[in-house]
């Protein structure tokens, strides 16, 4: 069987890698894929976003199953074109992908359903938004409707930088047209947990939690990335509260969505904030996290294939999705200067080394191959997963692997996990 993976990340490169386990040994491609996915698939030189083209190489080479990894595709309705011609896909249709695309969609869904989230308003004018703010008080949170990288939120301490952001978002436009609708929210208090979850339309299956961090420096300091490591599972996520999050917040959501006729094929990521009060929505994505990928999917025990398969054909009903005991963590190794502007074409040390660990995986997000050589082509560059009895050791096999490795102006953090650390103490 032969299997196209979109995407080129690190949350690419670990779903290729659960597929190759696959016991029906799917031939995989992958495009535009990535130097570290060239050792599983054979990448196909087209982007991600380029919608008309991969429909065309899905034409013209007829894989059984597409795997869409990043939310853009999904939102530019990759996903209903390829079914339209009749192939089997994992991934949302354009109209569920807006449980990603738009905050607004998203707030008036949760908020019609009575599901748990912070009361917000939306606004198109900016001297009415800057009004609320005013009248809401700090702290307070500032999102833009639309994609926006991961940037369009900023959590605001004064009225000043809600203004500030307001500004920057609805009259500068820095994230275009994401950016001309707001929600602007209230400020909950909490921890924060992702819970995925494999979803058919109508059966869902959650997958073991998993908690990210998405701030650049140690002590979860410095401007937001992607996220620079993660772990499995996130203590936080009792089974009281497991329990609470699939009655009150996945199973209503999959219920509105099949009300409006949209039936949601693929994985449903609920980003939560664990309260006083309570397990409540701070945002949904339309797809796999990067990088709770990369510590999710080495958990999982059951054939990947089958489950993609399941999930794309509406027969997850079938299926009992088992996951390994033993948690995992991942520490993402990153180019000088990002989040922000960085070099490309670093050439990348050592990762023959760290390969050779028994507990630990190399994934690759932002690589490329030159003359033979492994360089860096983006801003997260590796993400680094260990295994072990515990978080602690997880982290300490990632670590491990981690210190093998070099490239010129590589950061990383070194305290991955120490929410759940300080938690079992
Ligand atoms: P998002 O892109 O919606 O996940 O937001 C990015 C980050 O902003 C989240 O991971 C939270 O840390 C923070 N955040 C977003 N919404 C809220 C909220 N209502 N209360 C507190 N923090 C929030
Ligand atoms: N790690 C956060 C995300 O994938 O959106």
């Amino acid at each position: 069987m032969d299997i196209l993976v979109v995407g080129s990340g690190g949350r690419e490169h670990a779903i290729c890698w659960a597929l190759a386990k696959s016991k029906r040994q799917p031939k995989l491609f992958c495009a535009p894929g990535n130097a570290g996915i060239a050792q599983l698939a054979e990448c196909v030189d087209i982007k991600a976003e380029d919608i008309p083209g991969l429909v065309k190489w899905c034409k013209d080479h007829k894989p059984g199953l597409v795997v869409i990894g990043p939310e853009v595709p999904l939102c530019m309705g990759l996903a209903d074109e390829l079914v339209q011609e009749g192939f089997q896909v994992f991934g949302p249709s354009k109209a569920g992908a807006q449980l990603e695309g738009s905050k607004d969609f998203t707030k008036k869904l949760l908020l019609d359903n009575h599901i748990p989230t912070a009361k917000a308003a939306t606004f198109t004018d900016y001297e009415k938004a800057v009004a609320y703010v005013r009248s809401q008080g700090v702290p307070i949170v500032v999102k833009a409707d639309g994609l926006a990288a991961g940037k369009g939120v900023t959590v605001c301490e004064a009225i000043g930088q809600a203004e500030l952001a307001l500004e920057d978002a609805m009259k500068k436009k820095i994230f275009g047209e994401a950016g001309s609708k707001v929600v602007i929210e209230e400020f909950l208090q909490g921890e924060e947990a992702s819970i995925l979850a494999f979803v058919d339309g109508e059966t869902i299956l959650p997958m073991i939690s998993a908690q990210d961090h998405k701030r650049v420096f140690d002590g979860d300091k410095g401007p937001n990335t992607g996220g620079m490591g993660a772990y499995s599972p996130a203590p936080v996520v009792t089974e009281a509260i497991n329990v609470e999050i699939q009655e009150k917040i996945l199973k209503p959501t999959v219920g509105a969505l099949k009300r409006m006729g949209i039936i949601y094929r693929g994985v449903l990521y609920a980003g939560l904030m664990i309260t006083p009060d309570g397990p409540k929505v701070i945002e949904y994505n339309c797809r796999f996290g990067d990088p709770e990928t990369q510590v999710v999917l080495p958990r999982l025990k059951t054939d990947f294939v089958n489950i993609c398969m399941a999930v794309a054909q509406g027969k997850l009903s079938h299926l009992k999705v088992e996951w390994d005991e033993r948690p995992t963590a991942c520490v993402v190794m990153a180019s000088q200067g990002y989040p922000g502007s960085y070099p490309k074409g670093k050439v990348i040390q050592g990762l023959e080394k760290a390969s050779a660990h028994a507990d630990s995986y190399v994934f690759h997000a932002g690589t490329s191959l030159r003359e033979g050589k492994t360089v860096t082509s983006g801003g997260r560059v590796l993400c680094v997963t260990g295994w072990g009895k515990t978080i602690q050791g997880a982290l300490n096999h990632a670590y491990q692997a981690v210190g093998d490795i070099h490239f010129e102006g590589a950061q990383f953090r070194k305290d991955i996990g120490w929410r759940a650390l300080a938690a079992r103490q």
